[in-house]
């Protein structure tokens, strides 16, 4: 079953009028329908082998995005190339899927690059990206041969005093910001297209006997759910690309889309389904590629794509046990007006009638649960009604709420839910607030499950804190 089929009613009012509208005050549906298994295993059994909390990531679901991701680009436009964003999920096994299908490496910052160079991944699959590469990683990367995108003009000053004592010529690429539509406009990142910076640092970098431009590069930002914004970025690229062979007889071969691709999932507030809302990956290929196609042979770019949630996302999930049930007995109305309506609506509404669930895992896993509303399936059937709850988690904090409302039945303690898609950014935006990471399970291709982290324990975050002698225990 899709985790997706249903409910097709979101109980959540957010900012969106549409989805004001689409609330159905009337017919939310007699049941949950459960998430009994994952790639075949039931969740039951993955909590009783590796405990409550615990991610799960299917590898089945990874390679699929990964491949159908590969053919949408690849069918269309030959010269298509992928990375894998390393901060949406750098466990080492999840990246060593993706390079085990032909990702090369992504990556923001020191940690990271170490982190791919560890991995077994050549400096020359490597792409860094990030506002700060501090020298002594850029020293590195630049001699292993990993194609730095320069972000700013501090940076380039940087790499131009580097690459005078290289041997010989390294290519590099520039990092641009620019309007295609999209609102707001990232303008952290790289040198501004429209006033003529980038191309002023692009001339540099051509200018430079040590430094070959190799890519154009933006990243317009993330879960971006018009393809055709990356239209209007493509073929800003390709002006600039086109100005630069005009000016300075240099052909730079490659265009970098960056990443943003949205997941299946939903911010809080839309009530459609996620297909509804979101554009099946060829869409976006067809708009990158539709630019690139119009070019003459021998005038195309290599094109590059640099993915993170799309491919991630959907494949992650994250058990978590039921510990406490809480408002059980919701006060009747005492409004005078018992119309069917009012009654119903201050039933779903009202704060004081929202029962709520406390589990065993909180939002300091769950980053992304401030933006995304995050769907809540039970493992379990249980034939009685939905009744708007709250999902709490397991901090001593007031603001640890998963899902302010979410459909779910009575349940009991020990009950375990499901909470999906997650596998984006959360276990890497993580942190052991109050509480340990949980374990990582992978099932794997053959529907076997692998512990590919373990829960971590105290000895994990005492080892690298040091205890000056006169504060230790004298015993
Ligand atoms: C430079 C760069 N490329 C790619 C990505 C991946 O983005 P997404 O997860 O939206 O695909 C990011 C993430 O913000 C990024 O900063």
């Amino acid at each position: 079953m899709s985790p997706y089929d249903f409910p097709t009613i979101s109980s959540e009012l957010g900012r969106s009028p549409e989805a004001a509208i689409d609330r159905n005050y009337y017919s939310r549906g007699a049941f949950v329908p459960p998430l009994p298994a994952i790639d075949g295993i039931d969740v039951n059994r993955l909590v009783r082998e590796f405990g409550s909390p615990l991610f799960v990531f299917s590898e089945r679901d990874l390679r699929a995005k990964a491949r159908r991701a590969k053919e949408a680009f690849g069918s269309r436009y030959k010269k298509s190339a992928f990375a894998w964003s390393y901060k949406t999920n750098y466990l080492n096994a999840i990246c060593r899927i993706f390079h085990t299908e032909g990702w090369l490496a992504e990556v923001v910052s020191d940690f990271e690059y170490e982190k791919a160079r560890a991995l077994g991944n050549p400096g020359k699959d490597i792409i860094f990206n990030g506002p700060h590469k501090p020298r002594a990683v850029l020293e590195r990367a630049l001699a292993e041969g990993a194609l730095v995108h320069i972000d700013n003009w501090d940076e380039l000053n940087l790499i131009e005093e580097l690459a005078r004592s290289l041997k010989k010529p390294v290519d590099v690429g520039i990092r641009v910001w620019l309007d295609c539509g999209i609102r707001p406009i990232w303008t952290k990142f790289g040198f501004a297209l429209a006033n003529g910076e980038a191309a002023h640092a692009a001339a540099r970098v051509i200018k430079n006997p040590k430094l070959n431009l190799h890519t154009i590069h933006t990243h317009i930002g993330t879960y971006i759910l018009a393809p055709e914004a990356y239209r209007t970025a493509t073929q800003n690229l390709v002006a600039l690309r086109e100005q630069l062979l005009l000016e300075h007889d240099h052909l730079v071969p490659c265009l970098n889309l960056g990443g943003g691709i949205p997941s299946n999932s939903l911010l809080h507030g839309m009530a459609k389904p996620a297909e509804h809302v979101i554009h099946p990956i060829e869409d976006y290929a067809e708009a990158i590629t539709g630019v690139l196609n119009n070019l003459p042979e021998n005038r195309k770019p290599w094109l590059r794509m640099e993915m993170g949630r799309h491919l991630v996302d959907e494949a992650g999930y994250l058990l978590t046990s039921v510990v406490a049930m809480k408002g059980h007995d919701r006060p009747t109305p005492t409004t005078t007006d018992l119309s069917a309506r009012t009654a119903k609506e201050w039933l779903l509404l009202q704060e004081d009638s929202k029962r709520g669930i406390v589990v065993d895992v909180g939002v300091n896993f769950l980053y992304t649960a401030a933006w995304f509303e995050i769907g809540v399936w039970p493992a379990r059937l249980v034939n009685t009604p939905a009744i708007p709850t709250r999902l709490y988690g397991n901090l001593c904090m007031a603001i640890d709420v998963i899902r302010e409302t979410v459909d779910l039945p009575t349940l009991d303690v020990g009950d375990v839910l499901t909470l999906h898609p997650v596998g984006a950014y959360n276990f890497t935006q993580s942190m052991q607030f109050i509480d340990y990471r949980p374990a990582v399970v992978l099932i794997a291709d053959n529907g076997k499950p692998e512990l590919i982290r373990r829960r971590e324990i105290l000895a994990d975050i005492n080892g690298p804190e040091l205890l000056p002698a006169r504060l230790a225990r004298k015993t």
